[in-house]
């Protein structure tokens, strides 16, 4: 798994103004969405693309298109619904696929509610759009869930994460032997014990939506 923490000035600006439990829900959004953006451009670092042959009005020229399959984003509900638009700017002929899942408060598990994704996933790059990497367990899942329907190459962006959460995604695709990796704004110091990053930014899903 490649872990890639997005060294930036806008992308920690954008952070800090997330972080503060001063920042009102509208303003929650438009920041999570600039930001998304911003970590979106180093997350389709890698994404496939073709040769193709233009004309310019001056004269023929070679350049590149985005390869088929198309890429595929996944948000996963309900917060990572709040980063498609930011991710679905910068890649608009991207297919969108969608998974809902919840942690439950008590024990930390993750379970999937809703499934909407195209059934053969092979030769797609993916991108999972999730704000939040904490215990891992959600990410972990929606991996496993991809790659089960033939993905080969996973993306997942999210706007903070937890070295706990981090070190247990790898160990947990680990085997897949598909690429992995996670683009954030930042590795936080820890989780508490209710599994919220410290220091975090609250609960991304209640920001957004309330
Ligand atoms: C939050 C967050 C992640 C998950 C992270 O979602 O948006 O999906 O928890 O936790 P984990 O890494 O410990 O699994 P939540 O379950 O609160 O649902 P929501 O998006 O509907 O608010």
């Amino acid at each position: 798994m490649r872990l890639l923490a997005v060294d930036h000035p806008l992308v920690a600006h954008k952070l800090t103004v997330l972080r503060n439990a001063k920042t009102d829900s509208p303003t929650f959004r438009r920041l999570a969405d600039e930001l998304v953006t911003l970590l979106a451009y180093e997350a389709t670092r890698d994404a496939r693309v073709a040769t193709v042959e233009i004309q310019t009005p001056v004269a023929p020229a070679t350049g590149v298109k985005l390869s088929s399959p198309k890429p595929l984003i996944v948000p996963i509900l309900r917060a990572g619904l709040g980063m498609l638009d930011g991710m679905a700017r910068l890649v608009p002929t991207a297919e969108v696929g969608f998974l809902g899942m919840i942690r439950d408060e008590d024990t930390l598990q993750a379970t999937t509610y809703a499934t909407r994704l195209p059934d053969d996933l092979t030769g797609r790059q993916c991108y999972v759009l999730d704000p939040m990497l904490a215990t891992g367990g959600t990410l972990a899942a929606a991996v496993h869930f991809l790659v089960d329907r033939g993905a080969e190459d996973i993306t997942a962006v999210c706007l903070l994460a937890a070295p706990e959460g981090v070190e247990y995604l790898e160990r947990e695709t680990r085997e897949l032997g598909v690429p992995l990796t996670v683009v954030t704004a930042a590795v936080d110091e820890r989780l508490n014990e209710k599994g919220y990053i410290v220091p975090g930014l609250g609960d991304a899903g209640d920001r957004l939506y309330g």
